[in-house]
């Protein structure tokens, strides 16, 4: 069997206060090439906590107590920091909920998906401009001469949304961390995204760590779905089996949830 890309196990993280609650419980995990894992939860299980960890970021509230996160066979708690720096936004891309706040308003599309590559000496010039050109393309923009030339402001939220995804994809990463990056979409805008994601683990032999509150979005795009509840994780499995067989009540009240 291969070895899976990403692989976090028995990861522990404490507030670093004196109450000491845990925020991330034991969690272990695995993310195999070209899959898409979706971490399901509510408000405050962890999820983004979780998500920034595998980069070694998280809030200077909190502590890392034990475990490791393993990515391409490097520990990446224990990496240096030009290590980190050189693996965040080149081997590992983000993709954020609201794409409005993560690009500079004063600076046009094209120009900061070619800073990413030129920032991690990937691509420049005239080759970057077309590399920029062809990763919009591959995220479903019909027109990208123009998007290239837009500023955020000037696109819609689906727009923006592949742009983003775009730039997470400027030096390509084998993984992507996306978190809740369709939640501020409407429905069908929604499911174009869900399937774009599908089509660039094909296209781009990517993995995708995709956070997300809501299970029905993940049953749709996840191979895998690992549900987390107050920093643990209380069920794992494919969607289908976690629809048929939710053992954990947890699961069962986030299904419910969603035919209401
Ligand atoms: N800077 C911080 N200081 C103290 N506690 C924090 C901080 N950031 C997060 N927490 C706490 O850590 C826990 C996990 O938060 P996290 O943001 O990871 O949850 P989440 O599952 O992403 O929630 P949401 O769905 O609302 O985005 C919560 O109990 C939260 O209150
Ligand atoms: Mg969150």
């Amino acid at each position: 069997m291969n070895k899976p890309l990403l692989s976090v196990n028995a990861l522990m993280i404490v507030l670093n206060d004196a109450s000491q609650k845990k925020i991330l419980d034991e969690v272990s995990f695995d993310v195999e090439p070209r899959s898409i894992l979706g971490i399901a939860g509510g408000s405050g299980s962890g999820k983004t906590t979780l998500g920034l960890s595998l980069l070694a970021l998280i809030s200077p509230a909190m502590r890392i107590v034990s475990g490791e996160v393993v990515f391409e066979e490097k520990n990446v708690l224990t990496l240096s920091k030009d290590a980190l720096c050189s693996m965040r936004g080149s081997r590992v891309g983000m993709v954020f909920q609201e794409p409005l706040s993560a690009f500079n308003p004063l600076y046009t599309i094209g120009y900061q998906i070619i800073e990413v590559m030129e920032a991690h000496h990937v691509l420049s010039g005239e080759k970057a401009r077309m590399r920029a050109m062809e990763l919009l393309s591959c995220c479903g923009v019909s027109d990208p001469k123009r998007i290239f030339s837009s500023y955020p402001h000037e696109l819609s939220g689906g727009l923006r949304q592949r742009a983003m995804i775009a730039q997470a994809l400027a030096c390509g990463p084998s993984l992507l961390i996306a978190d809740e990056p369709t939640s501020n979409l409407d429905v069908t805008v929604q499911a174009v995204i869900l399937d774009l994601f599908r089509s660039l683990r094909e296209k781009m032999a990517l993995s995708v760590l995709f956070i997300s509150h809501d299970l029905g979005v993940l049953r749709r795009v996840a191979d895998k779905i690992v549900v987390l509840n107050e920093g643990r994780i209380v069920e794992q499995g494919t969607p289908s089996v976690l629809t048929d067989q939710a053992r954990h009540p947890y699961t069962k009240a986030l299904l419910q949830a969603e035919q209401i």
